[in-house]
């Protein structure tokens, strides 16, 4: 027994060893040496080689990159030395302005030279390796502390987990996802109904704070390395530090260039700029280093930046264009957006056609006319936006352009608020906003129409065989099938689908049929307090006002909107029409939790959990809790999941509410004490 456990801890050894130089070559080198079915063989080996021999986990073995709990906290780290930020310039002369502070600040004679690199476009980080071990990693936060991310660091296959080097190191770098990763990530959140992400910043630093790690593992997510704050044998000069580093396995941008002169450091830039689309991650500009790692210390720091480097930005990547129109688009709610229909033009990858213009305030400082040339430039790299408009190339033969008085779509006055920018449609029975509502109606989170999708919806609502969401439960699979591009099979897959939607409770009716400040939480509460759709609509006009603002939580916006629609006599009627359709006939009334282990306590649910978000909130409730939108004052606990946006945490801070994880809440949910905690 003694010789197969010696064999199976060589086994071990040699699967680690394997699995990390492929992770190497993989995630550093971009040169993966085996297919990645033989890597997963290699990773479920060892696996199931740790399941039987938990003695021989370290806490470096590829298995521990993903942790199998959730991160603890989001407790804030100090940063030993503060993460400054860069002053930065645009053009030739202020760099040579640089230049010539940097030698004033220098001993006489000293001819410095410089390190330029590319400026990352991500989320800054940083890493600390202790005797070779990667033992913490924090978020760059406000610049003198941020907060503990290192469960989620450890799930970057690029970041070795230890290295070849004792001594203390701590490193900066930015978390970036390549272009090509963010394509591929962004179909699948498309398809899965998600919004996608703007740009990959966006989705390095959301990725970056999420609580669970299991979830940080699916993003492919990358560091690179660009700074070395404490490591003081490892090189005398910033350049040397990061080919150092290299060499350790470290992954670095390896794009640094040693220059000696002004005009190298421009040239190399512009070289940057040239080449930077072909780069697989995102660079807004060029950092230009002191080189010296002497001289950087000489040199010191003002109270914001440091006086041995600066950022070059590059310019917006621009395209000129003409304006062929100004159309305006009609929301679900009414809202008219503004948008230019401009003549096709690449920018940045893409042929750009159109770009929103907002709302009328936006159009009247822009002064934009249709006919105008206007430059573009794509906000983030993702959405186009016009930038100016060149009036030395107006002709007089423009058009200034002023919100419509009608609707565009149904001719209907639009009405405009004092307080608002924005500018409405007030006719609920609009084809824009009728096809826009019904969308709406159909979406997962509502009453979750598979297959009623827009093009079908336009198809509908444009041979008029559809004008509200109660006319769905009339549509025959005949009449579907007769439209362009429709099946017999398609059309009864929808007509079974729009069947199947019957059967949703009430809420998910309520959230459906979009009420202004409705959203799914006060739907459910509305849903609660009427019991069904018969005994909604029994609510006398006069009483509505009473019921409504008896539901906890409902603050007087809401109160108006839910009596507004209420009591208006085409809402009523639709809702009347759904009834007799047979629609949500089946919700009980909600079982009023008398006592439970969360009686008394007020729960707010954000972020990607473990299971339907409806779920959790169905659970709290039966178990006596109370389930708000918000966290506001009184709110007893925030349940975090993934993903968590940063304003409800803030407000859990200024409330005095307590942050849980969801695992906490089940503890609470079977009527187990949590330890106490800060609240
Ligand atoms: S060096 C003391 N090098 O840009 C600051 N920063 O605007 C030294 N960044 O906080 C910064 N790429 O988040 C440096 N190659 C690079 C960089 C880089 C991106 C970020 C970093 C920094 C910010 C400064």
């Amino acid at each position: 027994m003694g010789s197969s456990v010696t064999s199976a801890r060589d086994r071990h050894a040699t699967l680690v060893r394997e699995i990390r130089t492929h992770d190497y070559r993989y995630h550093t080198l971009d040169d993966p040496a085996i297919t990645d079915r033989e890597y997963d063989a290699l990773y479920a080996e060892l696996r199931a080689l740790e399941l039987e021999h938990p003695e021989f986990v370290t806490p470096d073995s590829p298995t521990q990159r993903v942790a199998s709990e959730l991160r603890a906290d989001l407790r804030t780290v100090e940063h030993a030395v503060p993460m400054m930020s860069l002053d930065n310039t645009y053009n030739a002369e202020e760099l040579r302005d640089f230049a010539r502070r940097v030698l004033d600040g220098l001993p006489a004679g000293a001819t410095p030279s410089f390190c330029v690199e590319p400026k990352l476009d991500g989320a800054s980080i940083e890493v600390l390796y202790r005797d070779g071990r990667l033992v913490e990693g924090s978020t760059r936060g406000d610049g003198v502390s941020g907060e503990s991310i290192t469960e989620n660091l450890r799930t970057i296959r690029s970041l070795p987990l230890s290295i070849d080097y004792t001594g203390p190191l701590t490193l900066r770098a930015e978390v970036v996802i390549f272009r090509r990763d963010l394509e591929r990530i962004n179909r699948e959140r498309v398809e899965q109904g998600e919004a996608p992400f703007a740009n990959p910043r966006n989705a390095a630093a959301g990725s970056l704070r999420m609580i669970d790690p299991r979830v940080v593992a699916k993003r492919p997510l990358r560091a690179l390395v660009w700074q070395v704050i404490e490591g003081p044998t490892l090189a005398p000069s910033h350049s040397a530090a990061l080919e150092k580093l290299a060499e350790l396995g470290i992954p670095t941008h390896k794009k640094q260039r040693v220059c000696a002169s002004v005009d190298e450091i421009l040239e190399c830039i512009a070289e940057f700029d040239r080449d930077r689309k072909g780069y697989p991650y995102e660079t807004d500009g060029a950092v230009v280093k002191v080189d010296d790692f002497h001289a950087q210390a000489i040199l010191g720091a003002t109270a914001k930046f440091p006086r041995w480097a600066i950022a070059y930005k590059f310019s917006a990547e621009q395209a000129t264009t003409r304006v062929l129109d100004i159309v305006v688009w009609v929301g679900r709610t009414g809202t008219l957006t503004p948008v230019a229909s401009l003549e096709p033009v690449q920018l940045a990858g893409t042929t750009v056609s159109s770009a929103s213009l907002h709302n009328e305030q936006i159009i009247g400082q822009l002064d934009v006319r249709i006919g105008d040339w206007v430059s573009i430039q794509k906000a983030g790299e993702i959405i186009p936006q016009v930038v100016s408009v060149d009036v030395t190339r107006r002709t007089g033969s423009e058009t200034p352009f002023a919100m419509p008085e009608a609707c565009p779509c149904c001719g209907t006055a639009v009405v405009r608020s004092a307080e608002e920018v924005r500018v409405r449609c007030p006719n609920p029975r609009c084809p824009d906003q009728v096809k826009a509502s019904i969308f709406h109606f159909s979406r997962r989170f509502a009453m979750d129409i598979d297959g009623l999708g827009e093009s079908l919806i336009a198809a509908l609502v444009g041979t008029g065989l559809v004008s509200d969401v109660a006319d769905l439960y009339r549509l025959e699979a005949g009449q579907i099938a007769e439209l362009e591009r429709m099946g017999k099979k398609s059309a009864d897959n929808v007509i079974a689908a729009i069947a199947a939607s019957k059967e949703r409770p009430l809420d998910r009716l309520l959230t459906g049929l979009g009420i202004e400040h409705v959203g799914q939480v006060a739907a459910r509460q509305l849903a609660d307090a009427a019991g069904s759709l018969a005994e909604l609509l029994e609510w006398p006009d006069a009483e509505v006002e009473a019921h409504v603002a008896a539901i906890a939580g409902f603050g007087p916006k809401m109160v108006a909107s839910v009596r507004r629609y209420l009591c208006d006599p085409g809402s009523r009627a639709l809702l009347e029409r759904l009834r007799g359709a047979g629609v949500s006939r089946a919700q009980p009334r909600a079982e009023s939790a008398v006592d439970g282990p969360l009686l008394g306590l007020s729960f707010c649910v954000t972020g990607v959990l473990s299971r339907k978000r409806e779920d959790v909130h169905a659970a709290i409730r039966a178990a006596g809790g109370s389930v708000h939108d918000k966290v506001k004052q009184g709110t007893s606990y925030l349940v975090v999941g993934a993903k968590v946006g940063a304003a409800k945490l803030t407000a859990a801070k200024k409330n005095g509410t307590r942050v849980i994880q969801e695992a906490e809440l089940e503890l609470m949910l079977k009527g187990e004490a949590l330890p106490s905690g800060e609240a």
